[in-house]
């Protein structure tokens, strides 16, 4: 394993990339209830870079950061070339996809599927250190099952173990990535859809730990299946970083609650304040023509848990959310909530 000692910072926390998800929207909101955590972009293609409006695809604002561009690619100069066009915004960090299961990434050599070529990953993370000086990282499984998916030619490809894990990582190291992201669920690339394929097969974080403990030079970030305070803490005492996928949009006021982490007595923002402080985003959002949904989706979970929580999401459901109701809406949440958990 290449011994390279990466100087960047590593917040105890990240909110996981996550199409249809994790769009500016959905960052800012974030941002309000958590300063420190590292925000990532939707996975956005190479390909769409080159011949996209960019303007459109990679603009977000300045409040929002840090925010780490992750990027699926599946050559070295498509990669390259996209990063050179990703200069001009402010991304603190570039991330490669090799995670993603699903077919329409996968079946072009993207995603998890890069990781059956360990060469290539190298040569694209090679790529994109050469276009910018800023942070490269990867996101990556430990492990994954081709059958008949990937590469015909070469028979089935699998990985399943922790020699295999080591043996990508071997090369994936010598192009010198400054994180690992290690989602610690194998990627079934046939038969299983992405959805599916985050519930099976079972976690394995041990495998994670081990390749710390082996590798304590490396930047390993954890990922799958976190949802709690108490979980993440005990992930930090084995790793650099945990990131946090779905429980972020299922239960988002949990990033107000990992404020903890720095400070067990420190008192989160109320679900009440965070509103308050999302209202004039919304406005102006809408003033510039933002898409409504985009809007109000992330505020969806907020009472997860709590009293109230289906009344809270009837009043924010899409059927209830037009462009001249939306501000009304939040406004009287404010109202009609259950004071005591609002204000709490
Ligand atoms: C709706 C959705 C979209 C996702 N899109 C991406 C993506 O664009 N890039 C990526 O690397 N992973 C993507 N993922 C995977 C997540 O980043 C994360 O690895 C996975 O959800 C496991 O973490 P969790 O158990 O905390 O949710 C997506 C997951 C979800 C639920």
């Amino acid at each position: 394993m290449e011994k390279y000692i990466s100087n960047i910072h590593t917040p105890k926390i990240s909110i996981a990339p996550m199409v249809d998800k994790s769009h500016r929207h959905f960052r800012y909101f974030c941002r309000i209830m958590n300063k420190e955590a590292l925000l990532y972009t939707e996975m956005v293609t190479a390909q769409a870079i080159l011949n996209g409006d960019l303007d459109k695809i990679l603009y977000f604002r300045e409040e929002e950061g840090p925010v780490a561009l992750q990027i699926a690619a599946s050559n070295a100069e498509d990669a390259y070339k996209a990063l050179k066009l990703a200069e001009e915004f402010n991304y603190t960090e570039i991330n490669l996809n090799c995670g993603c299961p699903s077919d329409r990434v996968s079946g072009n050599l993207m995603g998890a599927a890069l990781m059956s070529d360990k060469n290539l990953v190298y040569e694209i993370l090679s790529a994109m250190k050469e276009a910018t000086n800023k942070p490269i990282t990867i996101k990556h499984r430990i492990g994954i099952d081709g059958t008949g998916v990937i590469q015909p030619n070469q028979g089935n490809i699998i990985m399943d173990g922790y020699e295999d894990l080591l043996d990508f990582l071997d090369t994936v190291s010598k192009a010198k990535p400054d994180r690992y992201t290690v989602h610690a669920r194998s990627a079934i690339l046939k038969g299983l859809s992405p959805k599916d394929n985050r519930e099976i097969p079972p976690i394995d974080y041990d495998m994670v730990y081990r390749l710390k403990k082996d590798f304590d030079y490396l930047n390993i970030e954890i990922n799958g299946g976190f949802k709690t305070l108490d979980s993440i803490k005990d992930a930090l005492t084995k790793v650099d970083g945990v990131m946090i996928g779905r429980a972020s949009y299922e239960d988002c006021y949990l990033l107000a609650n990992l404020n903890k982490l720095n400070d067990e007595n420190i008192k989160p923002l109320s679900r009440g304040d965070i509103i308050k402080s999302y209202i004039p985003y919304v406005e102006e959002e809408l003033e510039k023509g933002s898409n409504i949904h985009s809007l109000a989706a992330p505020i969806q979970s907020l009472f997860q848990g709590q009293p109230g929580s289906r009344k809270f999401k009837q009043l924010i459901s899409s059927s209830n959310v037009k462009r001249e109701t939306l501000v009304p809406i939040l406004n009287n949440l404010l109202e009609v909530m259950p004071q005591d958990i609002l204000w709490k």
